[in-house]
């Protein structure tokens, strides 16, 4: 496929984008975690990049104006960012529903009701294990258990919705019944149950990390229990272990249908891992509007459509269902961004990444997320 601007289908029509309905602000890469699944790129911004707090207000602004509805702060550790009250000020006076992503370190508790008066909506903290030797290990900080059970509590005494971020994987993955226990017991009114995703530093973290087939049925089983158990008290989303799936996930819900991310130093992406895209060239909120990017940059048109596909997506009935996968996973795996995602049973590496998959476990101990000196 040439790069085009205008994406077409395969009838030769031209595609209108939709309108993009949430947006994760990634504000900072800093994190004083140091999680090996991390998805944030191996290359991470620094802080003299990162976007300031007026900018942000603009690009909430347009956003707005877009039809975007709800921000997702996020990071590495949005707060890290001493001026985070303001830059959720400014995502409330620009209309938008604001969830804060964070993993609960470093935000005291007059912090947090800084915050709630600043305009944060919901609160998403996360939790890398139900012991503190679990958690601190995979976070690769000392403490974290304790931090984050404190935290946990002022949230819900100041009465912020919470839900928990649980990312499993081979090392922790089968104590999820146990984490889906915690989260109800902090009283969470939703867990997000995410198996790994690969890309960025979880992708050094392979063979630590790829849960067995074994495992991977086993997390549905217990998702699928405790959604019957729970119901009408916990929601639990799920993300499930693709390599041992017949259908890849339809990532972002198609490329460019409904999300956007916006990275520290203000590149816009269509999802958190297109950076590992080598070729593709992203637009920056310093240069251009969000609206613009969204309707008119390269990077958003890549693959809207269907025109782009190969074979054996092309023909596929499937394809306006999960869209050929994921495409950084495609990348990574085919090293071909516009290939059929390899975790599909149709593709022509399938058997070649379900047999790697299963290889990979060989491997415990973990290459930790961390900045390189003078971040
Ligand atoms: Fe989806 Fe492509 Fe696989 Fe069909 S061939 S199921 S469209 S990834
Ligand atoms: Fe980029 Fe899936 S993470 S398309």
């Amino acid at each position: 496929m040439k790069d085009q601007p205008t994406p077409h289908d395969l009838d030769g029509n031209p595609v209108t984008p939709g309108l993009p309905m949430a947006m994760l602000a990634e504000i900072t890469h800093r994190c004083p975690l140091a999680c090996p699944y991390c998805s944030n790129p191996v290359e991470l911004t620094r802080a003299a990049q990162e976007l300031p707090a007026e900018d942000w207000g603009r690009v909430f602004r347009e956003a707005a104006e877009l039809g975007v509805l709800q921000v997702h702060i996020s990071g590495g550790e949005p707060g890290a960012r001493r001026d985070l009250a303001q830059i959720v000020g400014h995502a409330r006076d620009a209309g938008l529903y604001v969830n804060l992503i964070t993993s609960g370190i470093g935000i005291t508790r007059d912090r947090l009701e800084e915050l709630d008066r600043a305009g944060v909506d919901h609160v998403q903290l996360s939790l890398q294990g139900i012991r503190p030797d679990m958690a601190d290990r995979i976070s690769g900080h000392p403490g974290s258990w304790d931090k984050k059970m404190g935290f946990a509590d002022w949230v819900t005494q100041i009465g912020f919705p919470l839900t928990i971020n649980a990312v499993v994987h081979r090392q922790n993955m089968e104590r999820l019944p146990d984490m889906i226990a915690l989260a109800e017991r902090l009283g969470a009114r939703r867990i997000e149950v995410a198996t790994v995703q690969f890309h960025g530093w979880a992708d050094l973290n392979r063979a630590a990390l790829m849960p067995t087939r074994d495992q991977a049925g086993f997390a549905r089983q217990v998702v699928n229990d405790a959604r019957l158990r729970l119901r009408g008290r916990m929601v639990i989303d799920y993300v499930p272990a693709d390599h041992h799936a017949v259908y890849p996930k339809a990532c972002m819900g198609g490329w460019g249908s409904t999300g956007l991310n916006v990275a520290p130093d203000g590149s816009v992406l269509p999802c958190h891992a297109a950076q590992s895209i080598g070729w593709m060239r992203f637009d920056n909120v310093r240069d251009r509007s969000l609206g613009e990017i969204w309707h008119h940059s390269d990077a958003f048109n890549a693959f809207r459509g269907t025109e782009w596909m190969a074979e054996p997506c092309r023909s596929c009935e499937r394809k306006t269902v999960d869209f050929g996968g994921c495409r950084c996973q495609a990348m990574a795996l085919a090293g071909d961004a516009r290939a059929t995602d390899p975790v599909c049973s149709k593709s022509p590496l399938h058997a070649q990444v379900v047999a790697r998959a299963e290889q990979d476990a060989d491997r415990t101990e973990f290459v930790y997320r961390r900045m390189k000196k003078g971040g």
